[in-house]
C-alpha cells in the first residue's frame, strides 16, 4: 500500500494512460518529428585545426578545469565534427525524421562579426551536415545558441551583458538564414536562455561562471546580482532581433519555415499538496523558470509575480519591443526532464529576495519528496505525468502555442569501467522514453496540445558540461576506451522498433 501526501503520484501514470489506451507510431500527426537532439561544444569536437574562434567553454574547461568533473573539456568531443556521415547513420538505424543541432558561432564567425572575418571550412561544415540529413530523409533543426559565446566579444564588451550583443547575434542569425535557411525549416533562437542566466552569471556552474553575492562565498567574484536578469533580458533582445531577420528572409518563410525558441521547465509539484504556501511555491517556481521567458515572448513584459516579488528593478522593454515580442515565436521548444516539489525555504527571507536570481532554486526544495518516485543520476524526479500538466499549462496559459519537446532523457553515471553488455542494457530509460512518448500522445489526444515533434536527448553519450563525461544520456553508447566507437542501447532498440510501427505502446 502507499501512504503519504504524494501516494497518488506513482499509480498516477496508469490511472491517466488508462488500461485502453493504445497508441502506435502513425496515431502522431503524419508530419510529427520524432528525433534526437545534440549540440555544437558537446558533439563536435574539432577545436583545432578548423578554423573555430574560442568561446566562453574553453575558456572555462581550460581556466578552471577544478569546475568540470575529471577536468574534461569538450575540445574532441565525440568527434561528430569528422564522423557526422556515420551519426547521420545511427539516426536512420533508430527510422528517426529528425535531427536538433547548434551551430557554433565561432564556427561561422571566428571572432564574433563578421568583419572579423568568416571561416568558410565552418559554413561548408554545416552545408555538408544538413544536406547529408536532407539526402537521408531527416529534417534539421537548429539552433544558433547553445551556450558557447564568441570570446572575442566577451573580451570586448562581456558578452550578454552588453546590450551590444543585440546586433552581433543579429548578424550572425541573418547570415546563418541566408546559407541555410533555404534547407533548415525549423530555427530555435536560444537554448535554456533560464540556465545560461542562472548557471553562468549566479550560480557560477556553467561559464562564464560568474557568481551573484547570493552565492558568492562558494565563487566570490564579486558579481552584481542584476547579472542574470540582464543577460536574459539581452537574450531576448536577441532573439527578437533574430526573429525580425527571419521575417525578412524570403527563402526561409517558404515551405513552412519557424522560429521559435527552446525553453526548459521542470513540473513543479508542492511538497504538500495541502499548504497554500507550498501551492503557491509551486506556481512561482513555474513563472521563475518557464514565464520569465515565455511571459515576454507572449504578452510582452515579465511575469507579474516576478516583478512584484524581487526587490531589485527588472530591465523594461520599450512599448515598441513589448508588441514585436508578442510576434517573435512560432513555436514554443520545450526541455523537460521531470518534476521538483516546492516549498518556501525558510532561510529566504523578502530581503534576501533581491539576490536570489535564482530564485526558483531558492523557493523550490529539490529532493524527491515522494518515496514511490524515481531519481536518475543527477536528482531530477522521474515524472512523465508532469510533463502532460506542464503542456496543458502551457497551452492554457500562454496562447495554445505550436509546441516541440526539443529534449527529453535520462542521465546515468558510467566512468567507462562497465562492460559492453552492462553500458547497453537500459532498461531505465527505454522506461523512460515509452512513458513520455505515451503521455504525448495522451496530450494530444485529451488536451488537444499542439504537440509537434518529440526530441531524445540524445543522439549518443557526450560532453555534459561541468559533470563531463560520466554522465551519460545516449541512445547510442559511446566506448571512451575504444576509438569513440558507438554501440545501440535497448532504448534505442525500442525507439527503432516503435518508430517502425512494429511495436505499439500501452
Ligand atoms: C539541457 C541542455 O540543453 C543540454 O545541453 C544538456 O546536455 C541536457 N539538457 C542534459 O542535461
Amino acid at each position: 500500500t502507499i501512504v503519504g501526501p504524494h501516494a497518488n503520484l506513482d499509480d498516477e501514470l496508469g490511472t491517466i494512460i488508462g488500461p485502453e489506451f493504445e497508441i502506435h507510431r502513425h496515431d502522431f500527426p503524419e508530419d510529427f518529428i520524432f528525433g534526437t537532439s545534440v549540440s555544437a561544444y558537446q558533439v563536435e569536437g574539432a577545436k583545432k585545426g578548423s578554423g573555430r574562434g574560442l568561446t566562453t567553454w574553453d575558456e572555462f574547461t581550460h581556466m578552471f578545469p577544478d569546475k568540470v568533473e575529471k577536468g574534461d573539456d569538450g575540445d574532441i568531443g565525440v568527434d561528430f565534427y569528422t564522423r557526422y556521415k556515420d551519426d547521420i547513420k545511427l539516426m536512420k538505424e533508430l527510422k528517426t525524421n529528425g535531427f536538433r543541432f547548434s551551430i557554433a558561432w565561432t564556427r561561422i564567425f571566428p571572432y564574433g562579426t563578421i568583419k572579423k572575418g568568416v571561416n568558410m571550412e565552418g559554413v561548408k561544415f554545416y552545408n555538408d551536415l544538413i544536406d547529408e540529413l536532407l539526402a537521408n530523409g531527416i529534417q534539421p533543426s537548429v539552433t544558433l545558441f547553445h551556450w558557447e559565446s564568441p570570446l572575442a566579444l566577451e573580451m570586448e564588451y562581456g558578452g550578454f551583458l552588453s546590450e551590444r550583443i543585440v546586433e552581433d547575434f543579429r548578424e550572425f542569425a541573418k547570415f546563418c538564414f541566408e546559407k541555410f535557411g533555404d534547407r533548415v525549416k525549423n530555427w530555435a533562437t536560444f537554448n535554456e536562455p533560464t540556465v545560461y542566466s542562472v548557471a553562468g552569471y549566479s550560480k557560477g556552474k556553467k561559464a562564464p561562471g560568474r557568481c551573484s553575492p547570493w552565492e558568492a562565498p562558494k565563487c566570490p567574484t564579486g558579481d552584481s546580482s542584476m547579472e542574470p536578469y540582464t543577460v536574459a533580458h539581452n537574450q531576448i533582445l536577441a532573439h527578437l532581433a533574430a526573429a525580425e531577420e527571419f521575417r525578412k528572409c524570403k527563402k526561409c518563410q517558404e515551405g513552412g519555415g519557424k522560429i521559435g525558441i527552446v525553453l526548459v521547465s521542470h513540473w513543479f509539484e508542492p511538497k504538500d499538496p495541502n499548504s497554500s504556501k507550498d501551492v503557491e511555491a509551486a506556481r512561482r517556481s513555474l513563472e521563475f523558470q518557464l514565464g520569465w521567458f515565455l511571459s515576454p515572448l507572449t504578452y510582452g513584459h515579465y511575469p507579474t509575480r516576478m516583478l512584484k516579488d524581487l526587490n531589485i528593478r527588472m530591465p523594461e522593454f520599450t512599448e515598441e519591443e513589448s508588441e514585436k515580442l508578442k510576434e517573435s515565436l512560432d513555436f514554443v521548444g520545450l526541455n523537460y526532464y521531470g518534476a521538483f516539489f516546492s516549498t518556501p525555504l525558510a532561510h529566504v527571507n523578502s530581503s534576501q529576495l533581491s539576490y536570489g536570481a535564482d530564485l526558483s532554486v531558492n523557493w523550490t526544495a529539490e529532493q524527491n519528496h515522494s518515496p514511490h518516485l524515481k531519481s536518475t543520476s543527477m536528482g531530477i524526479v522521474i515524472y512523465p505525468a508532469g510533463l502532460m500538466k506542464l503542456l496543458k499549462h502551457i497551452k492554457d496559459e500562454y496562447m495554445d502555442p505550436e509546441i516541440y519537446i526539443m529534449e527529453n532523457g535520462m542521465d546515468e553515471i558510467d566512468d567507462g569501467s562497465k562492460n559492453l553488455t552492462e553500458a547497453t542494457n537500459d532498461y531505465g530509460r527505454k522506461e523512460f522514453i515509452k512513458s513520455h512518448i505515451l503521455i504525448m500522445g495522451k496530450s494530444i489526444r485529451m488536451d488537444n496540445v499542439r504537440l509537434k515533434g518529440y526530441f531524445v536527448w540524445s543522439l549518443m553519450d557526450n560532453f555534459e558540461w561541468e559533470k563531463g563525461y560520466r554522465i551519460r544520456f545516449g541512445l547510442y553508447y559511446v566506448d571512451f576506451n575504444d576509438n569513440m566507437k558507438r554501440y545501440m542501447r535497448s532504448s534505442g532498440k525500442w525507439l527503432s522498433e516503435f518508430l517502425d510501427s512494429k511495436e505499439s505502446l500501452h
